[in-house]
């Protein structure tokens, strides 16, 4: 391959000329792909509006790339190996071959239901292979994907169709997870009581729940494919068009959407896919993120299948049947490259050994993690019981706004630490900075992490929002990409991610922001106001705690708490149901009325007696009900 880096010589040398001559660095990589008309200018940017483009000019569709071109050499190679959630369903495959004609069929449903280039396509689905087509479907037509994880609720799905005015859905009757079966069409048919944009919703027939369709509206998938071919051209793309928005929470109550664009997206998912991993051809690669994160869009579809990947999605959960699942499919699809999260790895390291000893394991060559830090207790038993001790780990650091992997050890190439990122791929530049902005140099030093200069997956805006993007991201530190993470670099120049410095908390690897938390709650009729702030958790990373004023004193506090939790899972989804709730009658708020949430944090983390300079307050008494009532 002629974008492999194979020793870490090569590493530095390929990081040196990124750095020297970034146009002719990623020039070289993007022309290993098919463009219809090739970029007549490499690169354009600035940060202070910001504006950047990659491969201007160039024409593209990022799914012939996927799929088209691979026809010839692998056509019959497996793209796709699909476990469902019952190990007692049969596995599916999916040629190269085979997921070209699928995707080209749905492509064509899609048009004949009057989608075209430029409509937005909300995708809320199981992990199922369908829904792998469906993004690619989109893609081959140019229509912009918005892919909603199903285990968002309602109200978060109505929000997410809304910002981005969806023409159509796709959604299935329900999906499989562990023991329960979620009634997705239900979800949607409720969160379109508050969408006119969508025209059509096409429903797969996945679990045989009962559903209700709507005349005029609602198509099964079984019958739209029945009146198609899969005679379907791609759709010429410009380098620059949006290929999808996804969906990711801030410090503020409303969720953003990150828009990628194409030829960016495609060269940089590709060359980190192939670099971090080592993937081999042949190998058979499993991450376990779902698609409705980023992690799967770049991971899972996109960047292993541009590598002409085998790569292997599961429907399930960790612990169903059993916690020997994820153990269990590496040795039936004999898995050689496993991905998954510091959460997974924690909560089935507590299930104990039991769980891992039937299985081999022999296949594995490479592990991975990403979307929080790995503390190192986690990070030896993973590389100890699973790795063998034989198994590189690539601690990947990255964001959805990166749309690729930024900071990372590449497989068996870079020396790993524990709990370390390690280095930068080649292209990336991070800083560290101080509160004023100020750029540490030198080793051996924390601060917060920035990139100076672009890369080709970099975030090109938040959806109808552009200034929204500015303040994001671009605002704080002149000139920089801000990531909202702290970060230590130690003497050797290695980076490790401390967590986020902004309100957002990671639970279990997903990002939540503390404000669209407090919304949910707040949402509670007997609630007037509540301040959520994150508490460390031993698998989780982060736990949910909340303080919580009620309108007037209620005698059952335990149905209370309960209405509150099953309020938050209607209006944002399971994911963001509190750990802890602490009824107050208070917050402590400075004489402008902020909340002061140090305070609360560290009362959350128990750090009671060290609580800083509280004279700001407006009633400092507020604080000692809520230090005598915190919840251990
Ligand atoms: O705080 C960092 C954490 O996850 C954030 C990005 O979250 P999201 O956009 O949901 O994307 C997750 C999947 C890429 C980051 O700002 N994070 C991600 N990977 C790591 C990490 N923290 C520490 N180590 C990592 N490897």
């Amino acid at each position: 391959m002629p974008n492999r880096i194979t020793s870490f010589d090569e590493y530095k040398r390929e990081y040196q000329r990124s750095v020297e001559n970034p146009e002719a660095f990623w020039a070289a990589k993007a022309d290993a792909f098919q463009w219809k008309q090739k970029w007549d200018k490499v690169l354009e940017w600035n940060f202070t509006e910001p504006d950047v483009k990659w491969f201007l000019n160039g024409k593209l569709n990022i799914t012939e790339n996927c799929l088209d071109r691979h026809l010839k050499d692998k056509g019959d190679q497996q793209a796709i190996i699909w476990e469902p959630n019952n190990p007692d369903e049969k596995f599916r495959t999916l040629t190269y071959k085979e997921l070209h004609a699928e995707v080209c069929r749905f492509a064509n449903v899609l048009k004949n239901n009057g989608a075209k280039k430029g409509d937005r396509i909300c995708i809320y689905m199981p992990m199922v292979p369908e829904l792998a087509i469906a993004v690619l479907a989109c893609a081959r037509i140019g229509a912009i994907h918005s892919v909603v994880f199903g285990g968002f609720s309602f109200q978060s799905l109505a929000d997410r169709i809304h910002d981005a005015s969806c023409s159509l859905v796709i959604t299935a009757d329900g999906g499989f997870r562990g023991a329960k079966d979620i009634a997705l069409k239900s979800i949607v048919d409720e969160a379109l009581l508050q969408c006119d944009s969508v025209k059509k919703v096409i429903v797969l027939k996945r679990t045989n729940t009962a559903v209700i369709m709507k005349p005029d509206r609602d198509l099964w998938w079984h019958d739209e494919i029945q009146k198609v071919n899969d005679d379907c051209a791609a759709e010429v793309m410009d380098s620059e068009d949006e290929l999808f928005i996804l969906y990711t929470s801030g410090s503020t109550g409303k969720p953003k959407g990150v828009v990628h664009s194409s030829g960016g997206y495609m060269v940089y998912t590709a060359y980190t896919f192939e670099n971090v991993f080592q993937y081999n051809q042949g190998d058979v690669y499993w991450c376990t993120a779902d698609i409705g994160w980023v992690t799967g869009h770049s991971y899972l579809v996109y960047g292993p299948l541009l590598c002409g990947a085998t790569t292997l999605m599961f429907e399930g959960i960790p612990t169903f049947p059993d916690a020997g699942r994820f153990w269990n499919v590496i040795d039936k699809h004999k898995v050689n490259i496993f991905y998954t999260a510091p959460t997974a790895i924690r909560s089935l390291e507590a299930m104990g050994l039991d769980f891992v000893k039937p299985y081999k394991l022999n296949s594995l060559r490479v592990l991975g993690t990403v979307g929080e830090p790995i503390n190192e207790e986690a990070w030896q038993w993973y590389h100890k019981n699973i790795g063998k001790e034989k198994c590189p780990i690539v601690d990947t650091w990255w964001q959805t706004e990166t749309g690729g992997i930024m900071i990372s050890p590449l497989a068996g190439i870079t020396k790993t630490k524990p709990s370390f990122a390690t280095l930068p791929l080649p292209g990336i530049q991070p800083v560290l900075v101080d509160e004023k902005g100020n750029e540490i140099v030198g080793n051996n030093v924390e601060g917060r992490l920035c990139i100076k200069f672009p890369w080709p997956a970099i975030i090109r805006t938040t959806y109808g929002n552009h200034q929204r993007c500015f303040e994001n991201y671009f605002s704080q530190f002149k000139n920089l990409y801000f990531t909202g993470d702290g970060c230590r670099r130690d003497e050797d120049g290695y980076y490790r991610i401390t967590g986020r410095v902004d309100d957002v908390i990671k639970v279990s690897g997903h990002l939540l922001g503390t404000a669209e938390i407090e919304n949910a709650i707040n949402e509670h009729p007997d609630i007037v106001e509540s301040a959520v702030v994150g508490f460390p958790h031993d698998i989780k990373g982060w736990g949910i705690y909340a303080f919580v004023i009620p309108e007037h004193q209620r005698s059952d506090t335990d149905q209370l708490k309960k209405e509150i939790i099953e309020t938050v899972s209607k209006y944002m989804g399971a994911i963001a149901k509190p750990d802890k709730i602490q009824i107050v009658k208070g917050l402590p708020k400075t004489r402008s009325g902020k909340i002061m949430r140090r305070i609360l944090r560290k009362i959350a983390e128990g750090e009671m007696s060290n609580l800083g300079d509280t004279s700001t307050l407006l009633d400092p008494s507020v604080v000692e009900e809520i230090k005598t009532g915190a919840i251990k």
